[in-house]
This record gives C-alpha cells, structure tokens and sequence, in this order.
C-alpha cells in the first residue's frame, strides 16, 4: 500500500520567527507562566488549540467572497441549514458564534439548579455551563480512559453500567445526557457507533434527551469506519448519518471539523426545543438566521462541513497525529494511546514524575516546552480542573496530560519532526526535576485562560 499523503497543496504561506532561548526566557515570564498571555509572534509552533486555528481552503475563500450579508433570511444560513440537514439529519438550526454560545443558549432551556447531566468527560466550557447553571456535570467515561498505556480503541466510550446506576437511582434529575466526540477531555479519544447506541438505548428507558457535543465529530466517525467492526465499508458520510440519527440535538463549535475560524451551531430534531432556544439565542447570539455569524462565515462553514467529511482529508489529519505521535515514542517521551484525533496527550505524571501534582507538573511541562522550542501547548490538569464550586479545593483529575493540539492543514510534518525533538530534549535534560510552580492570581471559574504563577525555586 502506498503511504498517505496530503489530498491538498500549499497556495499561501504565513512567515514564523524563530525566538532564542534568551527571547523566550523573558516572554514566558512577563507572561506570569502562562502561556495565554504569550503574545502569538513570541510563538514559533502554535500547538495550543486546535479550534479556529486551520487552513480554509480556496473553496471556503471563494465562499466567504459570495456570503450573502442580509439580517433576515440569508442565502448563507440556507445553504448552511441545507449541508447542515443533509448530514446530520437534523431539521433545525440555530446559527452560533462559537460552541460555548451553542452550549449557552441550549443549556438555558434545558438545565435547571440541582440536575445533574450525565455523560463521557465533558469539555471545561460545557461543565462551566453547566456549573453556572448550579447543576452537576457527571462524568461517566470507561476507565480504561484513564490508563494512558491502555489500548482500547475507543477511550471516549461512556460506561454504561455506571450511568444506568445512576439513572436508576436519580433519573428524576437528570436532564439530559451529554456524548462529546470526540472526546476532548480524555485525550481527543473517539465513541464507538456501538456506545452511542448503548446510551441510546438508556435514553429511551428513562425518557432522557440524547445531546452530542459535535465538535470533533468527522474524526470520530473516521475512526469509527478505521476500528469498529461492521463499518470498514461505509462513506464518512454515512457513518456521520447514523451516528446522529442516534442524538436529539447537536451543540457544534465549527472552529474544529467545521475547519472555520470562527462558528458555531444548535442542531435540533425537536421544534419545539428550536422554539425555546430561539428566544435565548436572539437575545444572546443574534437573529435565527445569523446567530453571531456574518453571512460569509456561514457560506465558508458549510463548505469546511462538506471537506471535513471527506476520506481522503481525515486520513491525512488523523496520519499527521499519529506521526507526531510515533515521533514522540522514538524518544520515550510518555504519551497517551492510541493516539487521539486532534492531539497527542503527553502524560505529564510519567514525565516528570517528581513534581507533586500541587505544584502542576502538566503547566511545568508546558512552560518547559515554551522555553526549550517556542512551541505553545496546553495543560488539560489540574489547573484546568479548577476548583470545586463547593469545597474551594484544587481538583485533581485522573489524568495529569500536556495536549498537543494541531491545527487542520496549517502544518507540514517537518513542524511535528522538529516538535518531536524538543520534547525529546526536555525529557532527556529535565525529567528528574521536583518543582513546580505555584498561582499567585485566579479566576474563581476557568482560572487556567487568566491564571498567574510563579516557579518555586529549588
Ligand atoms: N466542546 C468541545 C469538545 C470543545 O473542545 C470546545 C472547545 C467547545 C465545546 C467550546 O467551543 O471554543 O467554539 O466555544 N475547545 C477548544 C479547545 C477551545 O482548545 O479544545 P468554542
């Protein structure tokens, strides 16, 4: 067989400047450590996120030339509920500014103070959500998610036993149940078509709503067709399609598999819960047929929908992950696997496994990365955990990860050769350190967007 290869090629290039250790040194400490507050020209690699990062295509540019601007009834909404319709199924559409406005104005007609919504790990900005809202975020992921040498093809899945004992035992405040795939916060790791309809199926028996956090949902359905039984020969398409025939409703950010800068959506089988949001969004996003979005992002969007459910794109994105991701084992550093659709998770408990977890080792791992390459990554940790809203007390989640997130189509694979190497330095010079870093300035919720530090000398 031959190997992959890139189904596009490069018509524009944007220049980086490559810093010196010297440069970053005192970048990375006006940024009080954290790297949100980097500005992107003290970046080399910008691996932070993979959302509202990638290349749109020329295709998408031509859209965006013939957007159609009217307030009311664009053409761009049409033809974006259209693509919308044709792959999801779903009849309704409500038009976002990004995921969190989905997740915003759905959740202001479904969760109420005291529920509970069940579900994989869920996203921050959901949990913020839903936190806000005094309702709890359960998060029932199988716990082989939390075993980052274990192989199971399918870490996103939810455990089915657990979340049917607790619909049995407090199914009167549920509101909904909540499946993100991919799954973001276990590693970008995929739900089987199998899972989704176990869920489904307990659903239907409490009479609960089914909700997809769809983000990511082209790489899950990619890796539904390369490891689940039963689906090697049917199109991305169709597994798209039967997947959410399988939900109620989609919250989408459009800023991952919708390849867009910007972008969002609700996705509805129900008129009347697009009814009751309809309210929450006029008066949050904007009018039904813009949702916060110019006409042209719209048009550009529902091309990138219609590019990102193609074989040929998703073998190359998810082939460039794991190229990095076989790099990185080339050098020992420890990560997660198998490896996930949009990022590779470095497990920061085994890499530096002095550091205690109070004083961040994910973070730690973070600035070191920062200051030994310029690339820009994330901690998904305890930082990120926050606080509990009750207790006050820090959160330590079971996983301590560093995410890798590679924007789509934005960089070659000598980028991920050169990233590869960096981690392998640091792993090699620094994994027997034993400090940290310690907050001194934090947000009551999402603190690690704002949060501020400091080493603790050693
Ligand atoms: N759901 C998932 C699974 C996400 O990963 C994100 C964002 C959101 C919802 C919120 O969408 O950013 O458009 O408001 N994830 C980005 C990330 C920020 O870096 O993983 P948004």
């Amino acid at each position: 067989m031959l190997p992959f290869c890139e189904p596009y090629k490069i018509k524009m290039i944007e220049p980086l400047y490559r810093s010196t250790p010297t440069e970053r040194l005192n970048w990375i400490q006006q940024a009080r450590y954290n790297v949100f507050n980097l500005k992107s020209d003290q970046v080399f690699i910008d691996f932070l996120t993979d959302s509202g990062t990638g290349a749109m295509s020329d295709r998408q540019w031509s859209a965006i030339m013939s957007g159609d601007e009217s307030y009311a009834g664009s053409r761009s909404f049409h033809e974006l509920r259209d693509t919308v319709r044709e792959l999801t199924g779903f009849e309704y559409l409500l038009p976002t500014h990004q995921g969190r406005a989905a997740e915003n104005v759905l959740f202001s007609v479904l969760v109420k103070e005291g529920q509970l919504v069940p579900g994989n790990a869920h996203f921050d900005t959901t949990k913020g959500h839903i936190e806000f809202r005094k309702a709890i975020a359960v998060d029932c992921t199988i716990d082989e998610a939390y075993d980052t040498n274990n192989p199971h093809p399918f870490k996103g899945n939810v455990n089915i036993s657990k979340l049917e004992a607790l619909l049995e035992k407090e199914a009167d405040k549920v509101s909904f149940i909540l499946i993100t795939a991919t799954c973001n916060t276990a590693g970008g790791q995929p739900v089987s078509m199998e899972n989704i309809r176990q869920v489904r199926n307990l659903a239907n028996r409490f009479g609960k709503l089914l909700i997809i956090d769809a983000a990511r949902f082209a790489e899950n359905a990619f890796f539904i067709k390369t490891r689940e039984n039963n689906y090697h020969d049917q199109s991305i398409r169709e597994i798209v399609l039967e997947m959410f025939s399988l939900f109620d409703g989609a919250t989408m950010s459009a800023k991952k598999d919708g390849i867009v800068n910007i972008g969002g959506f609700i996705a509805l089988k129900s008129k009347e819960i697009y009814q009751a949001a309809s309210t929450f969004n006029i008066m949050f996003e904007g009018f039904l047929t813009y949702g916060g979005q110019a006409g042209r992002d719209m048009a550009a969007l529902a091309q990138g929908l219609r590019e990102a459910t193609e074989f040929d794109y998703l073998e190359s994105r998810i082939s460039q992950i794991a190229f990095l991701g076989e790099k990185l084992k080339e050098y020992g550093v420890p990560i997660q696997e198998p490896f996930g659709g949009h990022a590779i998770f470095i497990d920061a408990l085994r890499f530096f496994p002095n550091i205690p977890r109070e004083e961040f080792p994910g973070q730690s791992l973070v600035i070191e990365l920062y200051k030994a390459g310029g690339i820009r990554c994330a901690e998904i940790g305890s930082l990120m955990a926050d606080r509990d809203p009750v207790t006050r007390e820090n959160r330590y989640p079971a996983l301590e990860l560093v995410r890798l997130a590679i924007p789509r189509r934005a960089y070659t694979n000598n980028h991920m050769e050169y990233t590869a190497a960096v981690c392998g330095q640091v792993f090699k010079n620094a994994r027997n350190r034993n400090h940290g870093y310690r907050l001194t300035a934090e947000a009551p919720i999402m603190r690690h967007f704002t949060m501020e530090l400091e080493p603790i000398e050693f």
